[in-house]
């Protein structure tokens, strides 16, 4: 590995500056490889270690990994914790009680501080308001909120008396809202009466009502409604309750419920290759320590650094580095209501000047939106804004392309601040391939090395180790803390999807394509090996959207795929035959239209696709498969040269490149 800085030399390089890698917690290549020979070595003890320097135990813990039932691995399992303790107390003990933990700015650009103490006694007010609603620990809650403090601290009251949460993003539509609550056996779902993006309100307890409305959530006791805008909502008497009147007459202390280190802190849901979202179901003790050390080493978190992670609470990034990690080290972070491009596309710079933000964490998308957007207006432009704050920027969720990534480096960060291009899934819990910003030396879209302590590789089909410079599956060779333990309610899938018997049944298949550099090592992720695409940096399921629109009763058939978009990485096109005869012009157009609708209701708007065409019929084999490879290529809009013999209809290929 002391190779990498010459070999690298030879290629468009960037070092990190000098004055981060001599303060930063891993400090320079050597300390990183250090880290990984110890972890090496000794995998438990070095876990071991990190759990007992990094978290505040209850109950200490006397065993580290427990692989007797894998893939069912436990770490920690008889050390018992609180996560809340872990992110509040425990700061306000260090005395950070008067930092602030949180800078609220909403959409209108209102600034709201809330302090360390401020915030557990939210806290303590909501859980003892979710105790008196009969909520246990091992229960269920669902959080269909907002951006929002009290987001966090409804995520932060469950974790403190042991309930597990289950946030649902709020772009989420009614129907996956009711698919949700009912895998997850919610007894509260915990809402807002309407989110204000770009200056809009846009309902969610109405969309709470009709997703409770279609049947089978019985087990929802209450529905606690935040008021955020005062807007018009209907109260169920005796179900639904206003957040605010509940937490009023509650006390601002709430002792923590001890948990093992294995309890089901959250289930988040995601995309996976079926029609159905998969429960990822994350530990308390392994996935807390992960959100806390990653906070570490990639962001170098230090006392006085205002981070800011623009994610959603309702995906796994707003989960680890906005709800959970940025409090267990004891930092300021900020958290944003609103939207990147109000009042106008320089909001995020304005802000980052506004609050002094020092580590910036987005994505890709974003980025990409905002170099188009600072071409079109010169005002909104980076450059026209003082970021001389920040020190080190983050990208997440999906590839970062090179000019992506050097425009971020230069125009926003001055060149001054490595970029810390961080792979990771649901599944992994944090950060599990990424430069670190005081050591590793960066390349243009890589995100380079794995993090100490976690065995990545890349495999072929057999499960053998494949050389740098071939591409592969890329996969985690032993367990580790933060990983996923099982899908909710189904531990064949979480068997059959993450541990295929194939690859022996005990490698994490991370569904990822990846190749290594031949000579340093560094990884470059290819995107997905399954049916999975990632638009905007949001996973979708193909066969989920492709469930949606034969759900419509006009449709016989339906099959998606995705198609490289500038802006949002991957764009959905669907393919659809009718069941009545193909439309054409201006009725294609209006029926394309009202699909696109449609799936927006049915899954919600980020699903919807950017492209529909109308076929006849669609590409098949004799044997009656769907062959898609040759729709991506006339999705991309290219010349098929595939041999397209196999094909029953080859002639449906003309049609089916004619644009709806
Ligand atoms: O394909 C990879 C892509 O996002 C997938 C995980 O999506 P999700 O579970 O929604 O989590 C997103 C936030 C961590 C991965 O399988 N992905 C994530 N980060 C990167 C990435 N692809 C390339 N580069 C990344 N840095």
């Amino acid at each position: 590995m002391a190779a990498i800085e010459s070999v690298l030399q030879e290629q468009r390089v960037f070092a990190p500056p000098q004055a981060l890698v001599a303060q930063a917690k891993i400090s320079g290549m050597p300390a990183y490889e250090a880290l990984c020979a110890e972890a090496d070595k000794d995998y438990e003890g070095f876990w071991a270690r990190q759990a007992r320097e990094n978290l505040a135990w209850h109950k200490p813990f006397t065993r580290v990994l427990d692989e007797t039932n894998a893939p069912f691995y436990t770490w920690f399992e008889d050390g018992q914790l609180n996560a809340s303790y872990n992110c509040l107390d425990r700061q306000i003990e260090a005395g950070l009680g008067d930092k602030n933990a949180i800078l609220f700015e909403a959409d209108d650009g209102t600034v709201t501080a809330v302090t360390y103490r401020d915030l557990l006694a939210r806290v303590s007010r909501f859980a003892n308001a979710l105790k008196a609603k009969g909520v246990k620990k091992g229960d269920r809650v669902v959080i269909y909120m907002p951006m929002s403090v009290e987001g966090v601290v409804a995520m932060q009251a469950c974790a403190r008396i042991g309930a597990t949460h289950s946030v649902v993003f709020g772009g989420f539509s009614a129907k996956s809202l009711n698919e949700r609550v009912i895998d997850a056996g919610a007894v509260v779902v915990v809402t807002a009466d309407e989110q204000m993006r770009g200056g809009k309100a846009l309902p969610l307890k109405a969309i709470v009502d009709e997703a409770l409305a279609m049947g089978g959530c019985e087990h929802v006791k209450s529905v606690i409604v935040y008021r955020r805008t005062g807007g018009n909502v209907t109260m169920q008497a005796g179900r639904d309750e206003v957040l605010q009147d509940l937490v009023a007459g509650q006390s601002d202390q709430c002792e923590p419920e001890w948990v093992g280190a294995e309890h089901p802190l959250f289930i988040l849901y995601t995309s996976g290759s079926t029609g159905k979202p998969k429960g990822v179901q994350h530990s308390t003790g392994g996935y807390l320590l992960w959100a806390s050390l990653t906070m570490q080493w990639t962001f170098d978190i230090k006392p006085d650094d205002v981070f800011w992670c623009t994610a959603d609470i309702g995906w796994i990034t707003g989960h680890t580095y906005i709800a959970y990690g940025p409090l267990a080290v004891g930092a300021t972070q900020i958290v944003f209501e609103g939207v990147p491009t109000y009042p106008n596309a320089g909001r995020f710079w304005e802000m980052i000047a506004r609050h002094k933000v020092s580590v910036f964490y987005t994505a890709p998308t974003a980025i990409r939106s905002l170099i188009k957007a600072a071409e079109q207006t010169p005002a909104v432009h980076p450059k026209q804004y003082d970021l001389s704050s920040l020190r080190i920027l983050g990208s997440v969720g999906e590839p970062i392309n090179p000019e992506a990534w050097m425009w971020y480096y230069e125009n926003v960060g001055g060149g001054r601040c490595p970029i810390v291009d961080t792979w990771w899934q649901t599944e992994t819990g944090g950060h599990v391939i990424t430069p670190l910003p005081g050591a590793t030396p960066l390349v243009p879209g890589s995100c380079t090395l794995g993090l100490p302590g976690v065995a990545v590789a890349i495999v072929d089909e057999t499960g053998q180790d494949v050389p740098n410079g071939q591409g592969g599956m890329l996969v985690i060779k032993r367990p580790w803390p933060s990983m996923i333990r099982t899908i909710w309610g189904d531990p064949e899938r979480y068997k059959s999807s993450y541990f295929p018997s194939e690859l022996g049944g005990k490698i994490y298949l991370a569904g990822d394509g990846s190749i290594r550099d031949i000579k340093t090592g560094y990884f470059t992720i290819m995107g997905r090996i399954d049916d999975v695409l990632n638009v905007s940096g949001h996973r979708m399921g193909t066969m989920e959207i492709e469930s949606a629109l034969v759900a419509n009763p006009i449709v016989a058939e339906a099959a998606v795929v995705g198609r490289p978009d500038d802006t949002t990485g991957e764009a959905i096109v669907a393919f659809v035959v009718l069941k009545r005869s193909r439309p054409t012009g201006d009725e294609a157009k209006q029926l394309a239209l009202e699909l696109r609708n449609w799936v927006g209701k049915e899954i919600g708007p980020i699903a919807k696709p950017k492209d529909i065409r109308f076929g006849d019929n669609l590409p098949k084999t004799r044997s009656g498969k769907i062959m898609r490879r040759l729709l991506r290529v006339i999705a991309k809009g290219e010349e098929i040269t595939q041999d397209t013999s196999t094909l029953e209809n080859p002639a449906i290929l003309e049609q089916l490149k004619q644009a709806q």
